[in-house]
């Protein structure tokens, strides 16, 4: 498949931007200071906090997932069985364990927080698919 280009010029705080690649669905969300500061929150209910397994490129192995901190780009597909999970923007957080964003897999009932990382104690194994992806210019992602 191709590479993807996603503008991300408009994209407003706390938007998720949607686009197709290789017939699957990738996500470009741009994160508030808020969601940037909940994510050393919830580490120590996280399956893989520190995104050691290999589902992502070494660029995205840290602790935001992804190349700057404001944007995250991810697979929008489950990790368990493939469903496409729920974004859940601030205020929509009771799904996912009081924490204020994240993604919720409506089929089995898994959670994400808003780097994709995967909460224990649900079906999902892995944290969220980490495309590979650079930035073109400041307005543009390359996916693929
Ligand atoms: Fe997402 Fe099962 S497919 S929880």
């Amino acid at each position: 498949g191709a590479p993807v280009e996603v503008n991300i010029r408009k994209a407003e705080p706390g938007q998720l931007v949607r686009v197709k690649w290789r017939g699957k669905p990738v996500w470009v969300v741009r994160r508030t200071p808020d969601m940037l500061e909940g994510l050393s929150k919830v580490e120590d209910r996280l399956r893989d906090p520190n995104s050691e397994e290999p589902q992502q490129p070494e660029y995205a192995q840290n602790q935001h997932r992804s190349i700057k901190e404001e944007f995250f780009v991810a697979v929008g597909i489950c990790t368990h069985l493939g469903c496409s999970p729920s974004y859940l923007e601030k205020g929509m957080g009771d799904h996912v364990d009081g924490v204020e964003s994240g993604f919720f897999c409506p089929c089995h009932g898994s959670k994400f927080d808003i780097a994709g990382r995967v909460f224990e104690s649900v079906p999902a194994p892995l944290n969220l698919v980490v495309p590979p992806h650079y930035f073109i210019d400041e307005n543009t992602i390359l996916v693929g």
